[in-house]
């Protein structure tokens, strides 16, 4: 059985400075079906919080506003898409050096 897809936003210190539990707050909200939401410790991407992270499809999202979070349930959620625009530039970057 597939795992099923979940959205995680980070509470530690540098993201919380940066209003991620507001962010937490609207992902919640959305109340997509069949997509987890959860609160996550820090994942390493501090400079660039608020950090949501979808996995299993392991899609990084760096400086979500609250604002951003509607795109994000609607385009990538539900959508199947990329939010390009804030996707994690070191991460997603990572990955297509290694993808090519
Ligand atoms: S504090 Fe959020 S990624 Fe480190």
């Amino acid at each position: 059985m597939a795992e099923p897809r979940c959205v995680l936003i980070c509470q530690n210190r540098s993201c919380l400075n940066n209003s991620s539990a507001e962010v937490l707050t609207a992902f919640q909200a959305a109340e997509v079906p069949g997509v987890r939401v959860e609160s996550s410790g820090c994942m390493g991407q501090c400079s660039s919080g608020p950090t949501v992270r979808i996995v299993p499809d392991e899609t990084w999202y760096c400086r979500v506003k609250t604002s951003d979070v509607p795109e994000i349930v609607e385009r990538h959620l539900i959508g199947g898409k990329l939010v390009e625009a804030k996707l994690n530039p070191r991460i997603h970057l990572r990955m297509e050096m290694f993808s090519s």
